[in-house]
């Protein structure tokens, strides 16, 4: 065969080959390697050339090389179709599109009842004061003036965790820690969490919190205590807030009193909400009794006091209109997104 017959075929070999590589059949870069690659089929023409009788290798020599520059220009084409295939098969980046939201979180209705009692009580001159959690009887009931035999000592009532070790089953612990520490004149606010063994129902929990109040001072009145309470319940509740003081009893106050406000009977939901009476309970208080002042390390006679305590979750349960208290623990999305601010 003669070397212009062989050019000939692998130039019909090439276009054959390139509709293969069009039609999707066979990659453009194998058909690059076999016919322009080092051992390809133009590189076999070229070796062809030293057979020639040197007059007629020049004009073969331009053939293969014309061949070899066609073929190159075809090639380059096929990548350069593909590459602009490729970008139109990617999506432009539209920068005037507006970017995704970022989502904003809520803050937990525990938290945000606790923000504004602290805010309204901070006005007034109260300071942050914690208290531990984990407690032993003597700052839990002891020092509260509980009797060795009352009830709330009972395993019943409360989680021990020790032979002298318990979860602390209302914040007033804080009291004691707070007359051992600080130098009256006191002014205490004691938010945290508390814990009771009670079974989980739509009104109770085993875990809860509370806010403690505490007030020693010389001269502190049961006015200056009402006085005080209702104002909160104005900043908290609104100004048009209706409230009572019911006489109550608490070992560690003397005298006692329960807050409550009034929250109406119009519905039939009012009526469950208040078992039928109207008014709701919020919290418990009273004057500090002389025998926690002692076992706080104060003279009675010379200092007096008052205290109070409520329950956040109960708060806002009556704030928002929350029907069952495990909501609160459960971190449903769909229950916390609703007290975005
Ligand atoms: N500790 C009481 C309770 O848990 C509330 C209270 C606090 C009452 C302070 C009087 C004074 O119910």
């Amino acid at each position: 065969m003669s070397l212009s017959a062989d050019i000939a075929s692998v130039r019909e070999e090439f276009a054959e080959q390139l509709q293969a590589v069009q039609a999707g059949e066979q990659g453009a870069e194998q058909l690059r390697i076999a016919f322009l690659g080092r051992k390809g089929l133009l590189a076999g023409l070229y070796a062809q050339l030293g057979q020639l009788r040197p007059g007629e290798r020049p004009a073969a020599g331009e053939q293969i090389n014309g061949l070899k520059s066609s073929l190159e220009e075809q090639i380059g084409q096929l990548g350069a179709s593909s590459s602009a295939a490729q970008a139109a098969a990617t999506p432009a980046t539209d920068l005037t599109l507006p970017g995704d939201p970022l989502p904003l979180g809520a803050i937990h209705p525990i938290t945000q009842v606790l923000e504004r009692v602290k805010a309204i009580f901070g006005r007034l001159g109260f300071s942050i004061y914690y208290g531990p959690e984990v407690e032993s009887d003597f700052y839990n009931f002891g020092a509260l003036n509980f009797q060795p035999d009352h009830p709330a000592r009972d395993m019943q009532d409360t989680f021990y965790t020790g032979p002298d070790q318990l979860l602390r089953t209302h914040t007033s612990n804080s009291q004691i820690h707070a007359l051992e520490n600080l130098a009256p004149p006191i002014r205490i606010l004691a938010p945290g969490r508390v814990f009771r063994n009670e079974s989980i129902s739509t009104r109770s929990h085993c875990q809860f919190h509370q806010i403690e109040g505490m007030v020693i001072d010389r001269n502190v009145s049961m006015g200056e205590l009402k006085g005080t309470l209702a104002h909160f319940a104005r900043e908290f509740f609104g100004q048009d807030v209706v409230t009572r003081f019911r006489p109550s009893y608490f070992p560690f106050t003397e005298p006692s009193a329960e807050m409550d406000i009034y929250w109406g009977l119009e519905t039939e939901n009012d009526y469950r909400v208040t078992k039928g009476t109207g008014w709701l309970e919020i919290l418990g208080s009273g004057m500090v009794h002389p025998n926690v002042l002692k076992a706080g390390g104060l003279d009675p006679k010379e200092w007096t006091g008052y205290a109070f305590g409520m329950g956040i979750e109960r708060t806002s349960m009556l704030l928002w209109g929350i029907g069952d208290i495990r909501y609160f623990y459960e971190g449903d999305i769909r229950f916390l997104m609703q007290f975005r601010s």
